[in-house]
């Protein structure tokens, strides 16, 4: 059976999935997504997912182009037709199709809604699991509603490029205040000398990872001592451990900023459990398909 894509209303073969030229996404990037890791068929943290979207739309003033339980049911559907047991569910909502012109289109035109899944053999490659990956500084250049997950992420791209470029996996963002703010499409972590796991506050400045979310509390649960603060470049080249995070690569090791070693080079232990609890939290979480 080929691959389908969702597509307004109706499940296409990928390779036919087609929007229309004047979708406001296409020409505004007037639209939010959301990015859901399915593991053994489970959609994870799915609930966090849902409720962020909710907010997205609502900061943007877009309306859900179906009701939530029935975004849930055709997100579910097509997880289902494409037989994807481990994957990524990509989902876009924009403020739909209109002659392009910047104020909202009056009357409300009806939202734009594609999802996409990909399937996929494992999340992180072995080694970047094994041996850590690499991240480079850069200045975040973002506009200041980082908070709301919108379409429009040019920055990141060239961040990610620039990245790639350097021989490394990610670019943490930093603002002129010289702290950190998070990674093109991961949130950044350090534990430093003492042991404390630190990442920053959410607030407008860094997108509110579901990830982070699911991290933090799986912390705390097991004792860690947590310090929810921006971080300095510095600080982060003293740590003990640093890793990244986001819901296609869960908590990955970080063991190399701007060329340095982290630490003893290696990944640490607490990014390691970590990692391993919240694959092991996954493993309770219901399954797509099955009942909501
Ligand atoms: N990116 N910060 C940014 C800027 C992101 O784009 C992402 C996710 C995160 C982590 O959020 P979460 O844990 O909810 O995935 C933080 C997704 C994976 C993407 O754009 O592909």
């Amino acid at each position: 059976m080929p691959r389908l894509a969702y597509v307004n209303g109706r499940y296409l073969p990928h390779a036919d999935a087609r929007v229309h030229v004047e979708d406001r996404g296409y020409q505004f990037a007037d639209g939010v997504y959301e990015v859901v890791a399915i593991a053994e068929g489970r959609l994870a943290d799915f609930e966090g997912h849902m409720v962020r979207l909710g907010r997205s739309l609502k900061e943007l003033r877009i309306d859900w182009p179906v009701a939530r339980p029935v975004l849930e049911m055709i997100i579910r559907e097509l997880v289902r037709r494409n037989g994807v047991s481990t994957g990524l569910v990509y989902l876009q909502i924009t403020r739909g199709v209109a002659p392009r012109d910047f104020k909202f289109p009056n009357p409300k035109v009806r939202p734009g809604l594609v999802l996409t899944t990909r399937k996929l053999t494992r999340f992180a490659a072995p080694a970047q699991v094994e041996s850590g990956v690499g991240v480079i500084t850069i200045p975040d250049i973002r506009w200041l509603r980082r908070d709301i997950k919108s379409v429009s992420l040019l920055p990141q791209v060239l961040g990610k490029q620039q990245a790639v470029e350097a021989g490394c996996y990610e670019a943490w963002m930093v603002e002129d205040d010289g702290m950190i703010t998070e990674g093109c499409s991961s949130n950044a972590w350090i534990v430093n000398a003492d042991g404390t796991l630190i990442t920053r506050h959410a607030d407008t400045h860094i997108l509110n990872g579901v990830t982070r979310l699911s991290l933090l509390r799986l912390a705390e649960s097991f004792g860690a001592t947590t310090e929810v603060r921006p971080f300095t470049v510095a600080e982060a080249y003293q740590a003990r451990e640093a890793f990244l995070s986001s819901a296609s690569t869960f908590a990955l090791p970080i063991t190399r900023i701007d060329g340095k070693p982290v630490g003893d080079g290696k990944p640490g232990a607490l990014t390691l459990r970590l990692r391993a609890a919240y694959l092991e939290a996954l493993a309770g979480q219901p399954v797509a398909g099955g009942a909501p």
